[in-house]
C-alpha cells in the first residue's frame, strides 16, 4: 500500500533524525526491551509453540468482528494460513515477551488472541503472570485454548466473545482491578480503537503499558494512534512502526518517540 510505504519512509527518517534525544526511560526501554539480543530459554518454548501450528491444515471458521481481511476471501481458514497472516511474527512475539518480562507484569489483557502467539509469549514472562485474552471466533478460541494447554500453559484465560461484550459486560460484571500490560491486536478500525482505549482506561494504573498493533494498517488507524499519543492521560508514546507503545508515567512529559527495531 502506498500509504504504508510512505509512512515507513517517514518513520525511518524520524528514527534516524531524532536518535540521541531520548529520555532516560525511553533509553532503558530501547536497550532492555527493543534491542536486547540475549537468547532467553523461553524463546525455545515459543519456537516450539509456533512450530506446532506451522503445518496444520485444520480449517477454522472465522467470525469477522474486525476490520475484515485484506488476504482471505473465505471465512474458513487453515490454521497454517492464520499463522502466516493473522498472527504476531516470531520477532514481534519475542519483543512482546521481553516487554512483559522487563515490566514484571502480573496481569495482562490481550484483545485479539488468534493462535495465541503473543498470549503464549506473555504467559512465559514470569512465574506469577496471569493472561486474559479475548477472541470472537469460537473455533479459533477453542483451538488456541487446547493448544496452550497441550503446551502446559495453565495461566491463560481465553475469553470467547467480542471486545465490546468483554468491555461492556464481562469487565463490569465483577471487580476486575487493573492490568499491567494491555495488548490491543484486533479490529483495526480507528474509531473502534479509540473507543476500546477509553473503556480500558479505568483498568490501567500509572505503570501500565498499552501496546497497539498495526498502527499503520490504514490512514484511519494511524489517525487514531496519533490521537492517542496526545491523549490527556498519555505521557510517553513510542512508535516502532509495527507497534505503538503508550505509557502513563507521571515523570515523563508528553512526547512521541520513533524507534527503528
Ligand atoms: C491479528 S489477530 C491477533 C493476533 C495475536 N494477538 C497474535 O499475537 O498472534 C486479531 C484477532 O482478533 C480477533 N478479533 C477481531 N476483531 C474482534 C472483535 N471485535 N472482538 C473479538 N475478537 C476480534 C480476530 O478474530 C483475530 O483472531
Amino acid at each position: 500500500m502506498i500509504f504504508q510505504a510512505s509512512k515507513y519512509v517517514q518513520h525511518l527518517f524520524k528514527s534516524f533524525h531524532l536518535h540521541g534525544i531520548h529520555s532516560p526511560f525511553v533509553f532503558q526501554f530501547e536497550k532492555k526491551c527493543l534491542r536486547d539480543s540475549t537468547y532467553y530459554e523461553d524463546y525455545e518454548l515459543m519456537s516450539r509453540f509456533r512450530e506446532s501450528v506451522k503445518n496444520n491444515n485444520t480449517l477454522l471458521h472465522i467470525e469477522d468482528h474486525g476490520a475484515g481481511s485484506r488476504v482471505f476471501k473465505s471465512n474458513d481458514r487453515e490454521v497454517r494460513k492464520i499463522l502466516q497472516h493473522n498472527s504476531s511474527s516470531a520477532k514481534m512475539s519475542k519483543l512482546l515477551y521481553r516487554v512483559a518480562r522487563n515490566f514484571e507484569v502480573k496481569r495482562v489483557l490481550e484483545l485479539g488472541t488468534s493462535l495465541g502467539m503473543a498470549t503464549h509469549a506473555f504467559s512465559l514472562a514470569n512465574e506469577v503472570v496471569q493472561v486474559s485474552s479475548v477472541e470472537a471466533s469460537k473455533e479459533v478460541a477453542d483451538f488456541t485454548r487446547n493448544n496452550l494447554l497441550s503446551h502446559s500453559i495453565n495461566n491463560v484465560d481465553i475469553i470467547q466473545g467480542t471486545f465490546s461484550n468483554f468491555l461492556d459486560v464481562k469487565l463490569k460484571s465483577k471487580p476486575h482491578g487493573t492490568y499491567d500490560l494491555i495488548y490491543m491486536d484486533g479490529h483495526h478500525d480507528g474509531d473502534a480503537t479509540l473507543k476500546y482505549f477509553n473503556k480500558l482506561l479505568p483498568y490501567t494504573h500509572l505503570d501500565t503499558v498499552v501496546i497497539l498493533d498495526d498502527i499503520y494498517w490504514s490512514r484511519d488507524m494511524y489517525v487514531a494512534w496519533r490521537k492517542l499519543t496526545k491523549h490527556d492521560r498519555v505521557t510517553a508514546a513510542i512508535d516502532i512502526y509495527d507497534l505503538g507503545f503508550l505509557f502513563f508515567r507521571k515523570e515523563q512529559r508528553q512526547q512521541l518517540f520513533h524507534v527503528l527495531v
